[in-house]
C-alpha cells in the first residue's frame, strides 16, 4: 500500500473555490464585480505572483463570519482526504481579513472549529499556520503576532508569504524571534520568485524550519548543498510554479532534479482553487507530463509525512 500524504502547504484561502465564491456572496450580501461564474473563471490566467494574488485578495471580500471560515476548511479538508492527505498544515493570513474588518477571533473560531474536528470527520489530522503579509508594513505583523499569542487559539506556527521580491526575510527578524520564543514553528516562502539568498536569509536569520517553494535555490550549487546536508524541507507546489510562470511547464520542471540532488521535497497545491487542482492532481500530473514514478511518489509521500509537524505518534502511524 503506498504511503499517505500530509500537504504542508496550502493557503486555506487558496481554496476558495468559485461555486463557494458565489454562495458566500449570496450569503453575505456582497457585491461581486463577475456577470456568472464563467466569467469569474476567465479571470484565472495569471502572468506573474501578484496578478494571482490581486485575484486572491478580491475574493476574500465574501469571506465574512466564522461559519465562512469554517465552511471554507471543511470543503478543502474533505476535498484533500478524498485525495489520499492524511495531515495538514493549513495556512491563513490574518491580516488580509482583519485590514478589511473581520476580527481574528472570527476567523479563528471557524478554521479551529475545523481543523478540532478534521481527524474524526475526514480521518485527517490538521493544524494551523498564521502567516505574515510580508509587504504590509513590518508593524502591523507584530500586531498580528501579538493578538495570535494573545487570543487563546491553536495555532501551531508563522509563515511568511505574498509578494516576494522586494520584501527580504531579514525585516522580519524580530517578528519570527519573538514568534520561536513562544513556541511556534517557522517557515518562509522564499525562493518562488525571490532570489536565493532570500532562502539564507530565511535560514539564518529567521531560523525556518522549512522553505516554501525555494525552486531557485538551484541557481546556487553551495545553497543546494547545504539544503541536502541539513535537510531543510522544502515544500514545492508544481501546478503553482506552471501557473505563475515559475516555471513554463511541467515537463521542464526541477522537481525530478530536486529530488536526485538529495534534498527533501515535498508536493503541495498552494493555492488549489487557483492553480488547477488538488495535491493529488498535483502527482497525476507529474506522473503524466514529468514521468513521475512510483518510487518517486513514494518517496515524496514519505518525505511529506517526515517533513510535518505531526506528532511523533501520529508520523509512525502514517509511514
Ligand atoms: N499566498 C498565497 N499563495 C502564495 C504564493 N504562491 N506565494 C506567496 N504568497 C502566497
Ligand atoms: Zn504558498
Amino acid at each position: 500500500m503506498s504511503t499517505p500524504l500530509a500537504e504542508l502547504h496550502m493557503h486555506i484561502e487558496g481554496s476558495l473555490e468559485p461555486e463557494l465564491i458565489f454562495e458566500l456572496a449570496q450569503r453575505n450580501k456582497v457585491d461581486l464585480p463577475y456577470r456568472d461564474l464563467d466569467d469569474l473563471r476567465s479571470r484565472y490566467e495569471f502572468t506573474d505572483l501578484q496578478s494571482f494574488l490581486d485575484l486572491y485578495f478580491a475574493n476574500m471580500t465574501v469571506l465574512r463570519t466564522a461559519q465562512d471560515f469554517a465552511d471554507l476548511a471543511r470543503a478543502y479538508l474533505a476535498r484533500a482526504a478524498a485525495g489520499g492527505v492524511r495531515h495538514a498544515e493549513i495556512f491563513f493570513n490574518p491580516q488580509a481579513h482583519t485590514a478589511r474588518g473581520v476580527p481574528l477571533p472570527a476567523v479563528l473560531e471557524g478554521l479551529a472549529d475545523a481543523v478540532g474536528s478534521s481527524e474524526a470527520e475526514f480521518g485527517v489530522s490538521s493544524d494551523l499556520i498564521a502567516a505574515v503579509l510580508r509587504d504590509r508594513p513590518v508593524p502591523e505583523a507584530e500586531a498580528m503576532l501579538d493578538e495570535v499569542l494573545r487570543l487563546d487559539v491553536p495555532v501551531l506556527g508563522l509563515g511568511l508569504d505574498s509578494a516576494e521580491v522586494g520584501y527580504p526575510p531579514s525585516l522580519f527578524v524580530d517578528v519570527f524571534d519573538r514568534a520561536r520564543s513562544n513556541g511556534l514553528r517557522t517557515v518562509a516562502h522564499a525562493g518562488e520568485e525571490g532570489p536565493p539568498d532570500y532562502i539564507r536569509q530565511a535560514l539564518d536569520l529567521l531560523r525556518v524550519e522549512r522553505i516554501d517553494h525555494g525552486v531557485r535555490c538551484l541557481e546556487d550549487e553551495a545553497l543546494v548543498a547545504r539544503l541536502v546536508e541539513e535537510q531543510v524541507p522544502l515544500t514545492v507546489c508544481p501546478l503553482s510554479n506552471v501557473r505563475l510562470r515559475v516555471v513554463d511547464t511541467l515537463a521542464e520542471h526541477p522537481l525530478r532534479r530536486m529530488l536526485e540532488a538529495g534534498l527533501l521535497v515535498t508536493v503541495n497545491s498552494d493555492d488549489p482553487a487557483y492553480f488547477g487542482g488538488y495535491v493529488d492532481d498535483n502527482f497525476a500530473r507529474l506522473q503524466a507530463e514529468l514521468g513521475l514514478t512510483d518510487a518517486e511518489r513514494e518517496t515524496l509521500a514519505r518525505n511529506s509525512i517526515r517533513a510535518s509537524f505531526a506528532s511523533a505518534e501520529r508520523k509512525a502511524e502514517l509511514l
